[in-house]
């Protein structure tokens, strides 16, 4: 059984996809079998980011745009990147016809199927099953593709830029993850929010550090130590299909610390997962089934 992380961010441009794509490499080059679900459907940039519109390699390609609106699994559309133990379920704009997909619109029709219709084809594919890890990339909103994601997820993980609109808006994801895991998906939980870029400026990043350990201590969700420097070299990486750890030496801004984002990231799902082992023993909830170690 994978463990299933979902990135969320209700706003647009805080490094979801990023985050995605490098969260997902490094943990494929510790070894790990792991997929990302290009779930932003109208952007598609993680499939861009790793493999390149699909469209343009193959007009036969299909993506998980295909899959939900016209049937059919996702092993179907589970493929191979350049990068070894990383693999992709892309995201195509156009159907075969040359119309825009609009999956948003396509999910509210089926109302609740539709909620649930990413988790039922997760769990239907043999595929994703085989991995160990499985990464969702999601539009900037809270929609139905985004709560659908949390759905599907055992994990939800939100980066942050520190501006002050996007350390706003990190409430109203939490409060929407939050909001699953009370009244649709138990299994579902946070791992925390992380700074995704973080401000050149000392006197911004210091207010920003503040205000992001008040939120956390509000919330009781966690604040993870690692923060991303702006790096100019992450702009160039989608075009080249490169992550930073391609293009970087081990030490230079950017790569160290996604380095050791992932580290913290599988320490505090060890964390998580200990803790509800010693919790499902004193108590009769019901638990997650038993995974491979992170
Ligand atoms: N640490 C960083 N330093 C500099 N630029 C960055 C950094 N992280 C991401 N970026 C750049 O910021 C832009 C937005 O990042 P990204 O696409 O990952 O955000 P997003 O949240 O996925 O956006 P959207 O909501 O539109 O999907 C991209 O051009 C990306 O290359
Ligand atoms: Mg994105």
């Amino acid at each position: 059984m994978p463990r299933i992380i979902s990135v969320t961010g209700q706003k647009g441009g805080i490094g979801k996809t990023t985050s995605t794509v490098h969260i997902a490499s490094r943990l494929a080059d510790l070894g790990f079998k792991t997929c990302i679900i290009d779930f932003d459907t109208t952007q598609s940039n993680a499939t861009r980011s790793v493999i390149g519109p699909i469209w343009e390699q193959s007009e036969k390609v299909r993506g998980i745009c295909d899959i939900m609106a016209n049937g059919g699994g996702l092993d179907e559309v589970f493929y191979a990147t350049g990068r070894e133990n990383l693999y992709i379920i892309p995201s195509e704009k156009k159907d075969a016809r040359g119309s825009n997909y609009n999956i948003e619109a396509l999910l509210n029709q089926l109302g609740l199927e539709g909620f649930n219709l990413l988790k039922d084809l997760i769990t239907e594919s043999k595929e994703l099953n085989s991995c160990h890890f499985v990464l969702i990339d999601n539009a900037p909103s809270l929609g139905i593709t985004t709560v659908g994601s949390l759905l599907a997820a055992d994990y939800f993980i939100i980066p942050v830029q520190t501006s002050d609109l996007s350390m706003e808006s990190i409430g109203d994801t939490i409060t929407a993850g939050l909001k699953v895991k009370r009244m649709q998906n138990p299994y579902l939980e946070s791992l925390g929010f992380f700074v995704a870029s973080m401000d050149k400026r000392p006197k911004m990043s210091k207010k920003a550090i503040v205000e992001l350990g008040e939120l956390s201590n509000k919330t009781g969700v966690h604040f993870f130590e690692t923060m991303i420097p702006i790096s100019s070299k992450f702009g160039f990486l989608p075009r080249d299909k490169k992550t930073i750890f391609d293009v970087t030496k081990t030490s230079e801004r950017g790569h160290r610390e996604y380095l050791s984002l992932v580290d913290e990231i599988l320490e505090r799902i060890k964390e998580i997962e200990t803790s509800e082992a010693k919790s499902s023993k004193t108590k009769t909830t019901k638990t997650r089934a038993p995974r491979k170690e992170a």
